[in-house]
């Protein structure tokens, strides 16, 4: 039982770890792919576009976000004077650059972020930091110097840091500073204490790369809506819900899915498989917004259910990823707050990888990438919906009273979501772009195939053994109460034992009493009897 305890707390540990590496599966997905075929990938992108990052319309109150290959989001922050660009990840609640930041101040205090691919560890600096036209004298970074294990070079991906916009208990930083005050928080919480009376939200717009309809330019705005945006008022509010207290350093931007709807298939049906998230209503999802991940992380049977109806389909065990044939167009929507949120299906393949099937055939990469590294053990979330999900909506976070000491903001946080994919217009997009302007997609030959043949991905004996770890994990309260019930009955047992005995004990005394007839008094008072006072049984 004691080792049932230890391997519960054991495997906890190594999960809290795993915890801060959360944010940069993000590049996991990109460089692992990439990995495979990262010269050609850069290549292709370069001949396409020209530039890394392209040009921006700059609107009203909002900043630009560039976009590398749809893969990175980024951002400037002007940190000491100096102009910086920084990848934005709702994922993670901590900012690190690589460039030197003149005149910043050190704490004298390090700290160390761990990822799935690489890690960034440095000094906990202070510096002035502008960001979307507000300024904070002092912020709060992390001076890395050593990015060198970050299997790709950031700055050929066009960023030199990363900008969390996380919730701020998931601050590492923030803990490393152990602060009376707010000095250590994360920029947007800085932000948002600043000022009391502005709301605690950001918004965002991520533009499409290889859309020839993309509507709009990326931008990102604090406390107010992008100009033409302003009807995301009326979205539904959906509340963020939180993580336990144990573990508030894995707090998410969370939110669930619509009741036995959320996640709506390629042949019009919901998806339809329970939630891992111990406390998500009955067939509810629990869904997190993070654009750190360039490709959505669901559930296998999910992307299962996806793509393995798709003729062509394959499933690559290497890569962890579903590749399809370029031509085939997939519906796939979910469902938040009654709101039908459709994915454009050029984000629910991607031909970004450049990737050939054995025949040496280009396909595409099934975007709804199966969980793994980032499967959530303590079982808070099932699904991370990365960039290629974000793209389809303007996207509001409002931190609510997640950030401390703002007095206008006492309500609980939430995300508001505005579809930005118009079914009939992404549907014309995708014939232009894979099906060389001739729509094809209702061909018999593009025709699902029966959900009998459809094929399912093959689960890794690690995985397994994930899945069984996180079903103790999950499941640990009831353990643990398992273990209580057993300490409880064996105490139960030894003092039932030892009262019974007791009881024998007095029973066999009165006995004695009677066969000896009444004693005289100094004789009940002998220490040996004092032991079998019955008040001594009552206190039990
Ligand atoms: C930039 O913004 C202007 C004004 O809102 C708009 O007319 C124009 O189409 C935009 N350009 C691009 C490339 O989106
Ligand atoms: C900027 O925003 C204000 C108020 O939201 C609006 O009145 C104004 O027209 C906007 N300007 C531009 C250039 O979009
Ligand atoms: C920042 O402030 C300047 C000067 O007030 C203004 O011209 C500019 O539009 C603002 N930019 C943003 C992104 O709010
Ligand atoms: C960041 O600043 C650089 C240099 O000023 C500029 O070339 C680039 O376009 C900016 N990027 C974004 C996303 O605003
Ligand atoms: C940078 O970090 C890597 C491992 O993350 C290490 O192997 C290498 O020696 C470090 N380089 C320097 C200059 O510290
Ligand atoms: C916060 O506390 C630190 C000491 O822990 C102090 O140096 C700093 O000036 C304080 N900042 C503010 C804004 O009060
Ligand atoms: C705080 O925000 C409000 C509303 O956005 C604005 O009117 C006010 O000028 C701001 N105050 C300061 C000190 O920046
Ligand atoms: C996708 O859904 C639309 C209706 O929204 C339907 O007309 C079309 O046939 C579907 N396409 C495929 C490939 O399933």
């Amino acid at each position: 039982m004691l080792t049932t305890l230890l391997l519960i707390i054991s495997i906890l540990d190594a999960h809290i770890v795993q915890g801060l590496k959360f944010p940069v599966q993000i590049r996991t997905t990109t460089t692992s792919l990439s990995q495979q075929s990262s010269s050609s990938r850069l290549g292709r992108h370069v001949r396409r576009t020209g530039v890394t990052a392209q040009t921006v319309n700059t609107s009203n109150g909002s900043i630009p976000i560039a976009n590398t290959q749809n893969a990175e989001y980024i951002s400037n922050i002007t940190l000491g004077g100096v102009t910086i660009p920084v990848m934005l990840d709702t994922g993670s609640s901590d900012l690190w650059v690589s460039l030197p930041v003149p005149n910043a101040r050190d704490s004298g205090k390090t700290a160390k972020l761990e990822y799935a691919v690489g890690e960034a560890s440095g000094h906990i600096n202070f510096a002035p930091l502008t960001f979307d036209n507000y300024t904070v004298p002092d912020q709060a970074f992390l001076q890395v110097t050593n990015t060198s294990s970050f299997t790709t070079d950031i700055s050929k991906l066009g960023f030199n840091g990363l900008l969390g916009l996380g919730p701020n208990s998931g601050s590492v930083i923030r803990k490393g500073i152990k602060s009376d005050n707010n000095s250590g928080d994360s920029l947007t919480s800085r932000i948002f204490q600043q000022n009391r009376t502005t709301s605690n939200f950001i918004s965002f717009l991520l533009d499409r790369q290889g859309d020839p309809a993309d509507p709009f330019t990326g931008q990102i705005t604090i406390s107010e809506y992008v100009t033409g945006f302003e009807n995301i008022a009326q979205a539904p509010k959906l509340p963020i819900l939180k993580v336990p207290g144990l573990t508030d350093a894995d707090q998410h931007w969370q939110i669930l899915t619509d009741k036995d709807t959320g996640v709506i298939g390629p042949d019009g049906q919901p998806i339809q498989m329970k939630s891992i998230v111990p406390k998500a209503p009955d067939g509810q999802y629990v869904a997190v917004l993070d654009s750190g991940f360039t490709l959505p992380q669901v559930p296998r049977k999910m992307s299962d259910a996806i793509y393995g109806r798709v003729p062509g389909a394959a499933y690559n065990e290497k890569m962890g990823i579903w590749t399809i044939p370029c031509d085939a167009l997939i519906n796939l929507s979910l469902n938040f707050g009654g709101q039908n949120y459709p994915i454009h299906p050029l984000d629910v393949s991607s031909s970004d990888f450049a990737l050939t099937d054995a025949n040496g055939k280009t396909v595409c990469a099934g975007t709804f990438q199966p969980i793994t590294s980032a499967f959530s053990l303590l079982g808070e979330y099932d699904i991370i919906l990365g960039m290629g999900f974000l793209r389809n909506t303007y996207t509001l976070i409002d931190y609510g009273n997640f950030v401390d000491d703002t007095s206008n903001d006492l309500d609980a946080p939430f995300v508001q979501l505005l579809s930005v994919t118009d079914v009939t217009k992404a549907h014309a997009d995708f014939v232009k772009v894979r099906l060389n302007g001739v729509d094809t997609s209702g061909d018999a030959a593009h025709a699902l195939l029966p959900a009998s043949q459809g094929l399912s991905s093959p689960e890794s004996a690690a995985e397994k053994k994930q899945h069984l770890e996180g079903d103790i994990l999950r499941r640990w309260p009831y353990i643990l109460l398992g273990c209580l019930v057993l300490v409880a009955s064996l105490v139960g047992l030894v003092i039932w034992k030892c009262c019974c005995g007791r009881w024998r004990a007095k029973r066999q005394a009165k006995k004695e009493r009677k066969e000896l007839g009444d004693l005289p008094l100094s004789a009940t008072k002998s220490p040996y009897r004092s032991l079998h006072d019955p008040r001594s049984v009552d206190r039990f």
